[in-house]
């Protein structure tokens, strides 16, 4: 039998006769991940303590005493004197002892009313998540300005597009770099539409019910930078949809990377060799000393896979969970903090690997012919000469057969043998045998034509110059 352990550091020791067994207080603790919301669980409890004052509970000058103390215990925090102890159940357990410490037992004691680690918690992850967002964000959107810069480089080079990756139609490699830049756009204005959700604060929901003080609970979500409390204490001590949202758009955020990166890698290869590596953007092997790798593609693709864990992980745990709070509800913490260190070591990583890489122009601009590219050109040529969309299909369907037949590309066939494989295929046809001919002509909302894609480094740009 375990024995019961020590309650040094807990916060409700009186209905108790010994503290938990040592296998619970382990099992319990999250200290060990909840710390880094030791600022903002402060900051909470300045709010909450305005609160408390407002409401009559503090005078001004308890109040005031316990601001200063605050502000201490925050300064001690940063220089690294007062550190969580392995006997600090969590974070508010750690903090109220390091008030207690500042304060003296009499005040510090005070603070409690009125408030539960329910609605703190729910508080906390919201004001933290809303900071890092901005973190997010600013990786982000130098991300979009690295790839419009590298489009701007190669405005005008024209590659192979691909669909079910083989050669399709040609495009502009910069009407290609941007097309990953846009989803990263929609992320950006899914981190900013979040923000109006999650910018609610729970704090006056007490534990479960609503509490009794009368504390102002607008006070503590303006003191907060939050634009209201939230209607239903039930509800906001816990939901945690706000954190899933959160873990989703990181989760997205590393699969469009992924995508990215997935090209990145068959682009380095020898058989593309559509790009090489910057030196400090790749590594080496231990064993094979001509290998370059593109470990920072590959981790990546890779840490998007972590991340759909980490989402999925989450998920599951809010599934079935019957209201109000449940302990199961701390383990929302460790997956969407692994998204946010994920994410903040990724993204400046991945950023450097896309602005340094060069292009084997030679080499990209040779193959974006290759495959026959510009048979649909051909077939919407046919079409503006009059014939049915089918017959042009057909035709050009026939002209590719007689080419692979005859190891010839298309501009090679001669004009009698056009002329025998349709009435319709006259020389002119020549006019759109020509990639920059094609490119130009996709001129359509979105196209790959220059002018659209000038029009999306505009657009861009005012979303990285803001
Ligand atoms: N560490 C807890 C969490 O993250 C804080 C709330 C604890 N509440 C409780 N009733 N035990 O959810």
């Amino acid at each position: 039998m375990a024995t019961p352990g020590s309650d040094a550091g807990a916060l409700w020791g009186g209905r108790f006769e010994g503290g938990p067994a040592d296998a619970v207080a382990a099992l319990s603790r999250s200290i060990h991940f909840d710390w880094r919301l030791a600022k903002y669980d402060i900051a909470g409890t300045k709010a909450h303590i305005s609160a408390l004052q407002s409401a009559g509970y503090l005078n001004t000058v308890e109040l005031q005493k316990l601001e200063k103390s605050l502000d201490e215990l925050l300064k001690r925090i940063e220089q690294g004197s007062f550190v969580a102890k392995p006997t600090d159940e969590d974070v508010h357990s750690a903090l109220e002892r390091g008030l207690i410490e500042i304060a003296g037992t009499e005040l510090g004691g005070k603070v409690r009313a009125g408030r539960s680690r329910n609605d703190q918690i729910a508080t906390l992850i919201r004001t933290y998540l809303l900071d890092e967002s901005k973190v997010i964000e600013a990786n982000l959107v130098s991300y979009i300005a690295v790839l419009v810069e590298r489009a701007e480089e190669h405005i005008a080079i024209v590659m192979p597009g691909r669909t079910h990756f083989q050669h399709a139609q040609p495009v502009l490699l910069s009407h290609h770099l941007l097309a990953h830049a846009w989803p990263i756009v929609r992320d950006l204005e899914r981190l900013a539409q979040w923000r109006v959700r999650a910018r609610f604060s729970p704090y006056g929901a007490g534990a479960l019910a609503g509490n009794t003080l009368g504390l102002d609970p607008s006070l503590v979500a303006e003191k907060l930078g939050l634009s209201a409390p939230m209607p239903n204490s039930l509800d906001s001590t816990s939901s945690r949809d706000v954190v899933a949202e959160f873990g989703f758009i990181c989760t997205m955020i590393g699969i469009n990377l992924s995508r990215f990166a997935e090209e990145i890698i068959v682009w380095a290869t020898a058989e593309f060799g559509y790009i090489k590596l910057d030196d400090a953007y790749s590594t080496g092997s231990s064993i094979m000393p001509q290998k370059k790798n593109p470990d920072v593609a590959e981790l990546a693709r890779g840490k998007a896979g972590r991340m759909i864990g980490d989402l999925a992980g989450l998920l599951a745990t809010l599934k079935g969970l019957p209201l109000a709070y449940n302990r199961d509800l701390q383990e929302d913490k460790e997956p969407v903090f692994d998204m946010v260190d994920t994410l903040s070591l990724l993204l400046p990583a991945f950023s450097g690997m896309v602005q340094t890489m060069t292009f084997n122009l030679d080499r990209i601009e040779s193959l974006a012919s290759a495959g026959f590219s510009l048979a649909t050109d051909v077939a919407e040529w046919l079409v503006k000469q009059h014939v049915p969309f089918r017959d042009a299909h057909e035709i050009t369907g026939k002209l590719v057969t007689f080419c692979e037949q005859n190891k010839l590309e298309l501009h090679e066939v001669s004009d009698s043998d056009l002329a025998k494989i349709s009435k319709h295929l006259s020389p002119e046809v020549r006019e759109v045998l020509s990639v920059a001919g094609s490119i130009k002509s996709r001129s359509g909302a979105g196209g790959t034509a220059l002018p659209r894609v000038l029009e999306q480094i505009t657009a861009l740009k005012k979303i990285t110059h803001n």
